[in-house]
């Protein structure tokens, strides 16, 4: 049986991605385990989500930091003492120190509600709505120090549909991502996809 590689979650909210990765790791030949969940919200929805899905959950939450380097140095240590290999962010709303985004180079994606490399950043569907677009999506992607803007492993499209509100297009939107984000991990984990200078290699 090959090794899985060992993966954290970080969450910040619902956790419903982080439900959908830990459902495609159940079956016997995914080549990642999610070893770990870490919250940075106390009382977030993820948080029992996990525990109820039997993962470890760790709660570090940001405020009890006194800058942005000290909660990720608390967040680096949590990971390095459960010997994590690959880490999923999943609705972590929390911009990284790029020292931490660049230790963690190519071993980190992130999931965005968007087709990036438009629409990045917060209050997306009011934003692709706004634009009159007919289409959304989103996007997994190797998470680099520049926000929202890493090599793209896997997206999704979706439509936008007459009278569609910023809830009814997150909806669509998310059935995608529950869907992309496990198969992306997938590749990765694997060795199917990796980041080389600054690019995804798909092999
Ligand atoms: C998702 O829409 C994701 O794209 C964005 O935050 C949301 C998290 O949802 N980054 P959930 O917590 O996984 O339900």
């Amino acid at each position: 049986m090959s090794v899985r590689k060992k993966t954290a979650i970080l969450i910040s909210g619902n956790g419903s991605n982080m439900a959908a990765l830990v459902a495609a790791a159940q079956a016997p030949d995914y080549p990642a385990e999610i070893a770990l969940v870490i919250c940075n919200v106390p009382g977030a929805g993820g948080i029992a989500r996990a525990q109820s899905l039997g993962v470890p959950v760790k709660v570090i939450s940001h405020k009890e930091f006194d800058s942005r380097e000290n909660f990720d140095a608390a967040v680096d240590a949590a990971l390095r003492d459960a010997q994590i290999e690959l880490i999923c962010e999943a609705g972590f709303m929390r911009i990284h120190s790029a020292w931490f985004a660049e230790r963690w180079e190519g071993q980190i994606l992130n999931i965005h509600p968007s087709l990036l490399p438009a629409f990045p950043g917060i209050r997306v569907h009011e934003q692709v709505l706004a634009a009159g677009e007919n289409e959304s999506g989103c996007t997994v992607h190797f998470l680099t120090p520049e926000l929202d803007s890493g090599p793209i492993v896997l997206q999704a499209k979706v439509p936008v549909l007459p009278g569609d509100t910023k809830e009814t297009l997150a909806a669509r939107v998310q059935i995608e991502e529950h869907k992309i984000y496990p198969e992306a991990l997938k590749l990765v984990a694997s060795g199917n996809v990796s980041l080389k200078d600054g690019k995804a290699i798909f092999v």
